[in-house]
């Protein structure tokens, strides 16, 4: 019910993906403690497919995935993470391998008979003439019969207002923007820009998916997502945190093999998943935009199942240490209220405070907050 967390192969690997970066991506999982931090999906995006089907049925790439998928599968379920494949409601795939449309049910049964645990289903070359939601509608009822729970992706990057129809189809997700890149820019236009709208559509078993974090790439990978040398790392902290109190699926992009030290901090960050991860599912939202000098801070929030309340406070323009407020009055909470702060992803006790709390925020930074009533501090 809660938002899945997990890796895909598209960020960083591409066509190249196969058998050895999986089991590699996989055992790193493990090693670096992101599986026990609630990554558990591994998913393969595009590409695992062979060329073209045969004698119908979709088969995988045997150059690439030498073991085979059901192998794989079983091998990965064994070491306690979840199986993710990826295919397309048209007759190709984006990356032009064959597509299910028309296929839908025996390629759902193939993927229960593999041990697939979720689907992701793109949008790319549907034929003229029909309404791409029905073709989301069959693959997601084809799931539902095909004898195994799977997770059901929608990827129709927010074309027909997919928040409205794709979860009555099924899907436990969907893509709310075209692809994100490594990019700041990229970041507030899939995220900042879309959730503030989108999040009174999602909530537990529903999500808004402003697609894969970008965290740790560091303009390293696929070179249709890579654009130069990728993010900062405060930008890097700025989606971790937004994508956090958005509620929103948490996919590692980056290459988990060679990830930095502070990447993996922050995406191990149990306070912020948490956050992300809490029960009551309520999605955070924009609660106040601030223009200083040309450019905006903004004060994001949710409130939380042990009564506590998360505030992001983004700086958005280029200004070092800017202060940044929010007020309890914003929240709904009485001015007079005693808070105790926290800093989440630094994870300091910042004191009680009274009215608001200001924070200073570097350029295009966060500070993630998570406030408690003293009465609730043991
Ligand atoms: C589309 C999707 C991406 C990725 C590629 C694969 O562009 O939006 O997330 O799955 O296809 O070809």
């Amino acid at each position: 019910m809660m938002p899945p967390m997990g890796w895909n192969s598209w960020n960083t690997f591409g066509s190249e993906v196969d058998e050895i970066v999986v089991r590699e991506t996989a055992a790193a999982m493990m090693d670096t403690g992101l599986l026990d931090a609630g990554y558990r999906f591994v998913n393969i995006d595009d590409f695992w497919q062979a060329e073209a089907r045969k004698d119908g049925r979709l088969i995988w790439d045997s150059e690439k995935f030498l073991s085979g998928i059901p192998r794989l599968a079983a091998d990965l379920h064994g070491m306690g993470f979840s199986f993710g494949l990826y295919s397309c409601a048209g007759t190709h795939t984006c990356g032009g391998r064959p597509g299910s449309y028309g296929h839908e049910a025996e390629d759902a049964k193939a993927f229960a008979e593999w041990g697939v645990d979720f689907l992701k289903y793109d949008n790319c070359y549907l034929p003229p003439g029909l309404d791409g939601r029905l073709l989301f509608r069959r693959m997601g009822m084809s799931l539902l019969g095909c004898g195994r729970p799977i997770l059901f992706s929608a990827c129709e990057w927010g074309r027909s207002e997919p928040w409205l129809w794709a979860a009555s189809v099924g899907a436990s997700m969907w893509r709310i923007s075209g692809d994100i890149d490594d990019r700041w820019d990229s970041i507030v236009e899939n995220g900042f820009r879309l959730l503030a709208d989108l999040a009174p559509y999602a909530g537990p078993g529903r999500w808004n998916d402003p697609d894969m974090l970008v965290v740790g790439m560091h303009g390293v990978g696929n070179d249709e997502v890579v654009d130069g040398t990728g993010c900062t790392d405060a930008e890097y902290r700025s989606q971790f945190a937004l994508w956090c109190l958005a509620s929103s699926p948490l996919f590692i992009g980056a290459d988990i093999r060679n990830l930095d030290k502070k990447s993996l901090d922050l995406l191990s960050n149990t306070g912020a998943i948490a956050i992300n991860q809490d029960v009551l599912g309520i999605p955070g939202r924009r609660i106040g935009i601030h223009e200083h000098g040309g450019e905006n801070a903004e004060v994001w929030s949710r409130p939380l199942a042990d009564g506590s309340i998360a505030v992001g406070l983004f700086n958005m323009g280029n200004q070092a240490g800017r202060r940044v407020s929010v007020a309890w009055e914003s929240l709904g909470l009485d001015v007079g209220t005693s808070l105790r702060v926290r800093d989440v992803l630094d994870d300091i006790d910042l004191g009680l405070h009274h009215h608001e709390f200001t924070g200073f925020v570097d350029g295009h930074d966060v500070m993630l907050l998570q406030l408690r009533h003293e009465k609730n501090m043991n």
